[in-house]
């Protein structure tokens, strides 16, 4: 899972995030929610498509490559990063800067093998040994972010 179904009321802004679709129609205010979709509305890519960067164990999110205003009026609301089975939400507020920090640990969620106690394993070498595979499948990361005024916005690493 690596798509947020976010949705929007046109009339009262209500923002809500689909966590298990039942089929039926997201409703508020009497009529059918809208849902958003990332990097359509006509407005500035450097100021709003996240710009992502690892450093380490981190995953530093910069909205975007030039830094959007965070202006009582024009800020970035919240990122969110989606890994794996994880989805992570950093809430703004206007002044502070438009961004975020992750923990970033490819393949953490992936079962490793370390073989049960009495389990002997052949090596590659067809020597018998115990082993723990510490090999860390890729992954997909995506980062959302929420512009009050451009809406939604996303990038993937
Ligand atoms: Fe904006």
């Amino acid at each position: 899972m690596n798509e947020l179904s976010v949705y929007r009321c046109a009339k009262c802004g209500n923002i809500v995030m689909m966590l298990k679709s039942g089929g039926g129609t997201l409703t508020c205010c009497g009529q059918e929610m809208t849902k958003l979709k990332a990097n359509t509305v006509d407005a500035s890519q450097e100021k709003h498509v996240p710009a992502l960067k690892v450093e380490g164990e981190k995953l530093m999110v910069d909205v975007g490559s030039v830094l959007h205003p965070m202006l009582e009026e024009h800020f970035i609301e919240w990122i969110a990063m989606v890994r794996g089975n994880r989805v992570e939400l950093v809430y703004l507020k206007p002044g502070m800067e438009p961004k975020a920090e992750f923990i970033y640990r490819p393949g953490e969620d992936a079962i490793l093998y370390t073989g049960k106690d009495d389990e002997v394993v052949p090596n590659c070498e067809g020597v018998p040994c115990n082993f723990v595979c510490k090999d860390k499948p890729a992954e997909k990361v995506v980062v959302y972010e929420y512009c009050n005024l451009h809406g939604l916005w996303k990038a993937e690493l």
